[in-house]
């Protein structure tokens, strides 16, 4: 959600701490702001807007400090102004603290500080910290931190330092990822390995309850009940270029053109050829386990919710086990029916999703095995699950996901052959299934070429305020997606739906102002999807069809076609969501919109 990032070392650390704000900009960006102590004095810079504000601020100025902390915001507790953004300080301006999470006691806490003399002049929660803190130090302020979060109730990611301990960062987790990197002669602290992977690869991550005091040759671990951690050092196999836009204007339109390597990624090592089958060692479950299972049951939010309904359609049609998808945020408050057998998965690219997290606590509460399908190596719900599958697609930064979606497809394809194949599917459609899938890479590469199309068909659209998605089968969670992908970046309002549904409905909005983008390959809806693009024209409706190649006979009943290779059904999501992806791309930067970093949105929702 927000950013985090810490220096303690031999180097300035202003422009480490603003390089490492830069790359974690994706994760919330609506104010920055900067903490460090020059000299003898507690300097901070804060601003509403993005990095490049708080640059502004900072602009000639020249500073050595070798001791700072900075902060990338996401709001919710106080507007997104000047006075709102991190760090917040004590009433001496001596102690400064930035906080990912959320403080829900915050208002107990500050009617108690208020009575105490503590005097506040801003609206955020972390405030609350920063005084709380202010409020138990006595000299040591590692002690002060761990006191001060025995009272508070919430998450928290937090970094603070202070004028009388000028040697040290303290930071601590509770629901808020953070990590500690280490350098030789310097330490670093970051909500992310983004932020401080220019500088070193090996990091320790904090557990919920811990502590670290990070000094510039050592740091320390703790628990809040002060239990020694012994650090576990880890590499991170992620490399600055990953991280990098390799000359493309925007990482989602790098993410969108990295999928045929993504894909193939995946898949590295789990495609079966001899048996016709697929393997997953890291579910960590025994053939019989496998077996057993009767149930399955996929929790996720976003796109990652996408890539379950597809999940579903497969694993039912395929493996013939009864699924059920549902987000996250509602999963976690209801009382779940989890019975022997059943499973629960949970999808997350970040591994940090809020929701998502507290879905796979309540399935495991219930005595159901939770199962991750994750992107970030070592992420909370990684760790947390009894075994699962990474998808492997590398960093995504863009905030609207697109190469992690068709990984997490890909994985739940592979899910899908192994209980498949355990069950009442044949060595032949195990054979046939892998050998599509091996195929994908290509097919999506093919369409990629395309996206010169794709460009022309969004400069005939983008002016458009309103558009339908529609899909049937496996593809109505792609048009889902697709209309996800166009919302998120270009604003333009767009809703998924599938195809027959159209007439219970959204038929009315159709007129000769609303394109309808129309997934209609030639899979076994082909007929039914027909009729219903007939049912648009009839009401003057604009179809952009999403059709086969070959299919020449779709091009009198539409007004525009993209094609895409012909390819088995059970593959072809993975292919159909490419266009949809390149064309919200298209449509967005022509409207002028910030690709990478849409309004209002952060790349991972760490609260509630
Ligand atoms: C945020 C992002 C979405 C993402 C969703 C779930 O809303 O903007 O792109 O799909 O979170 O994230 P996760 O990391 O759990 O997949």
């Amino acid at each position: 959600m927000c950013g985090i990032v810490g220096y303690i070392g031999e180097r300035s650390s202003l422009p480490i701490l603003i390089e490492g704000l830069k790359r974690l900009e994706y994760r919330g960006y609506d104010s920055a702001g900067v903490a460090f102590i020059e000299n003898s004095d507690m300097i901070f810079q804060k601003t509403a807007g993005k990095i490049t504000a708080l640059e502004k601020l900072l602009v000639g100025k020249k500073y050595s400090s070798k001791l700072g902390i900075g902060h990338t915001r996401w709001a919710t507790h106080g507007e997104p102004t000047d006075i709102n953004a991190h760090p917040h300080l004590d009433c001496t301006g001596k102690i400064a603290v930035v906080h990912n999470g959320i403080i829900e006691n915050y208002s107990s806490l500050k009617k108690f500080l208020k009575e105490k003399g503590h005097r506040f002049i801003t609206d955020t929660d972390t405030e609350i910290l920063a005084h709380l803190i202010e409020e138990h130090f006595e000299g040591d302020l590692l002690e002060a931190v761990r006191i001060a979060l025995t009272q508070v109730e919430g998450t928290y990611g937090v970094g603070v330092i202070c004028l009388d301990t000028p040697d040290k960062i303290v930071a601590a987790r509770l629901g808020s990822p953070l990590v500690v990197g280490r350098g030789k002669g310097e330490n670093f602290l970051a909500s992310d390995v983004a932020a401080i992977l220019r500088h070193t690869n090996q990091v320790v991550y904090l557990e919920d309850n811990e502590l670290a005091e990070i000094t510039k040759d050592n740091f320390i671990i703790s628990t809040i009940d002060k239990a020694h951690v012994s650090p576990k050092i880890q590499d991170i196999s992620w490399s600055l270029d990953m991280i990098e836009k390799s000359g493309y204007p925007h990482f989602m339109l790098k993410e969108i053109m990295e999928q045929p390597a993504t894909l193939r990624n995946a898949m590295r090592g789990r495609l079966n050829f001899e048996e016709g089958t697929s393997r997953l060692q890291g579910l960590n479950l025994q053939y019989e386990q496998l077996h057993e299972i009767n149930r399955v049951i996929i929790s996720a939010c976003g796109t990652s919710w996408h890539a379950a309904l597809i999940g579903e359609y497969l694993i039912e049609e395929y493996a013939r086990i009864p699924v059920e998808v549902e987000y996250a945020s509602e999963f976690r408050y209801r009382s779940p029916i989890i019975n022997p057998g059943s499973v629960v998965f949970v999808i997350s690219q970040s591994g940090e999703t809020a929701d998502t997290l507290a879905a796979l606590h309540e399935a495991k509460r219930k005595g159901a095995t939770g199962l991750g399908i994750c992107n970030v190596v070592g992420s909370t719900i990684a760790r947390e699950t009894d075994g699962g599958v990474y998808i492997h697609a590398g960093p995504e930064i863009g905030v609207a996901s697109t190469k992690a979606f068709t990984s997490q497809i890909m994985v739940l394809s592979l899910i899908t052959i192994l209980l498949a194949r355990m069950r009442n599917m044949s060595f032949e459609k195990g054979e046939e299934l892998i050998k599509a899938l091996d195929k994908v890479p290509e097919q999506v590469a093919e369409v990629l070429k395309k996206d010169d199309d794709v460009r022309h068909l969004a400069k005939r659209y983008y002016k458009k305020n309103n558009f339908l998605y529609l899909g049937r089968g496996v593809n109505f969670p792609v048009a889902l997606e697709g209309a996800l992908k166009l919302k998120e970046i270009s604003y333009i309002h767009a809703e998924g739906y599938p195809a027959a549904e159209m007439k219970h409905g959204p038929i009315a909005l159709i007129d000769e102002n609303m394109p309808v983008v129309v997934l209609a390959p030639k899979d076994s809806a082909y007929d039914k999807i027909i009729s219903n693009i007939q049912e648009i024209k009839a009401r003057k409706g604009n179809v952009i069809a999403v059709a086969t190649e070959g299919d020449d006979d779709i091009v009198s009943l539409v007004d525009d076609v993209f094609y895409i290779p012909e390819a088995n059904d059970f593959v072809l999501p993975l292919i159909s969501i490419i266009p949809l992806q390149l064309l919200a791309y298209h449509m967005a930067v022509l409207r002028g919109c910030d690709v990478d970093q849409p309004r209002n949105l952060a790349k991972s929702v760490t609260v509630e």
